[in-house]
């Protein structure tokens, strides 16, 4: 009888010690992701996006979560620097872009266009988890909607919502690149 105490002890001994299963819990890199991105603008640079990470990239935005999981979004990868080029000027050669595209127009879809927001925030981490840098822009959606949809093949019914470009860049200081933020005492209402 006394020996089925063991593992019970040791159990409780595990969940309840000092610092016990913290660490398990705690994910600083993910953390440390999340609060130090900045938007990369004058400091990318030419060079390559391996195929293998364009894909890690991609997981990134189909793993974001939706609406009844819905998953509307679409996932365009340019990699033709003319084409990108025409979308968004004065990209070095390598950068690509990823447009999220959703079917519905954004007034009779909101959701989705929540759903492709969070898909396209997690391409954008996940470009520089990989060592990238990343900017988001929804700047050229009416132009993309208007102008290359058909060039773009993008599916039938679909929009453009957000796009992310991605490529290599110069290092520089994360921690001071990103611009500044409000403070929480700004934005946040405790009840
Ligand atoms: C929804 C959204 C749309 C954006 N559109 C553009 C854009 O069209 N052009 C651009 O240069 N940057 C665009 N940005 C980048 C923001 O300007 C940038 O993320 C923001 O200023 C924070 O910069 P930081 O990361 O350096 O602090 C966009 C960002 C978001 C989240």
């Amino acid at each position: 009888m006394k020996k089925s105490f063991l593992p019970v002890f040791v159990l409780a001994a595990l969940l309840f010690a000092p610092g016990g299963l913290e660490a398990q819990e705690l994910n600083q890199a993910a953390y440390d992701n999340i609060i130090t991105h900045y938007a990369a603008r004058n400091n990318f640079i030419s060079g390559t996006i391996s195929r293998g990470d364009i894909e890690k990239i991609l997981v990134a935005g189909l793993r974001a979560p939706s609406a009844s999981n819905r998953q509307p979004w679409h996932f365009t990868v340019v990699q033709n620097s003319a084409l990108a080029g025409r979308i968004v000027s004065g990209m070095p050669d390598g950068n690509i872009l990823i447009v999220v595209s959703s079917s519905g127009d954004g007034r009779t879809n909101g959701p989705a266009i929540l759903d492709c927001g969070l898909a396209t925030e997690s391409i954008y981490l996940a470009a520089q988890a990989l060592g990238y840098g990343s900017r988001i822009y929804t700047g050229p959606m009416n132009t993309v909607n208007s102008q290359f949809k058909a060039e773009l093949g993008l599916p039938a019914g679909h929009n453009a919502v957000a796009l992310v470009r991605v490529g290599r860049v110069q290092k520089i200081d994360a921690a001071s690149a990103a611009s500044a933020r409000k403070s929480l005492g700004d934005i946040v209402t405790y009840k």
